[in-house]
């Protein structure tokens, strides 16, 4: 899978595609992740200039529609498979599980990380990308966003992660549309808190059983609202 960012910031990116499940994933060809400057479009003058005061006044500056589209349209012939693109704004479409499991089947994505108030409004009409947001706060540009979708897509590509680490029941996911239930590792006791009998019988009927209850359990206290979204 290909993902071509935009972004004022490539090294804003540095870290996170060096740590360790990226990098791997890189290193073994599952993922190509391009970076691009938007200055780079910016006509050729000492300032390359890419952002400007919007029409009817207001706070903030716009990224430009005659740097951003020409930039998106160079990007979309460097490679062959047509890309789909993401613009990031708290305006967009709220991202889950479910769009992750959606984008982990496209061979191609493109993330447009906007700064300072955003994009011109013809970037939008023009394109016609996608519009996401991460969460409803407001975050000082799309960068970190177009991370949290790069790493939950990316886990979800075949070999990413080890069979040891299955995403399936994960909560959100395809395998458990609610929360997950909670774990306990050694040692058996810590503090006079134990571990539930049950996870140290070894009866896998019991175990499932009980692991499928304190699912619900769980998202009945602290997210009720995902029983509704059930498939
Ligand atoms: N840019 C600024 N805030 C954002 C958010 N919440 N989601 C996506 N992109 C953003």
């Amino acid at each position: 899978m290909r993902f071509d960012i935009v972004t004022l910031f490539p090294a804003i990116f540095d870290g996170y595609l060096t740590q360790s499940l990226l990098e791997k994933a890189i290193a073994k060809g599952l993922v190509e992740i391009h970076r691009h400057n938007l200055r780079d479009w910016a006509a050729d003058t000492p300032h390359r200039k890419v952002d400007d005061r919007p029409f009817g006044g207001g706070p903030g500056m716009l990224l430009q529609v005659d740097v951003t589209v020409p930039c998106v349209e160079d990007i979309e012939r460097m490679a062959q498979t047509p890309a789909r693109k993401i613009l990031l704004t708290p305006q967009g479409k709220r991202f889950d599980q479910r769009m992750a499991e959606d984008l982990a089947t496209s061979d191609r994505v493109m993330l447009l990380c906007g700064r300072y108030e955003g994009f011109d409004q013809r970037v939008v009409d023009l394109l016609e990308p996608e519009e996401v947001s991460v969460g409803d706060f407001v975050l000082n540009g799309g960068e970190v966003a177009a991370m949290t979708i790069i790493d939950g897509v990316v886990r979800l590509l075949p070999g990413v992660l080890g069979d040891e680490n299955s995403h399936v029941d994960d909560s959100f996911s395809r395998g458990n549309r609610l929360l997950e239930f909670p774990q306990y590792t050694r040692p058996r006791d810590f503090r006079g808190h134990g571990v539930p009998d049950v996870l140290l019988g070894g009866n896998h009927e019991a175990i499932a059983a009980w692991r499928a209850e304190q699912s619900r359990i769980r998202t009945k206290q602290r997210r009720s609202d995902l029983f509704d979204e059930e498939e």
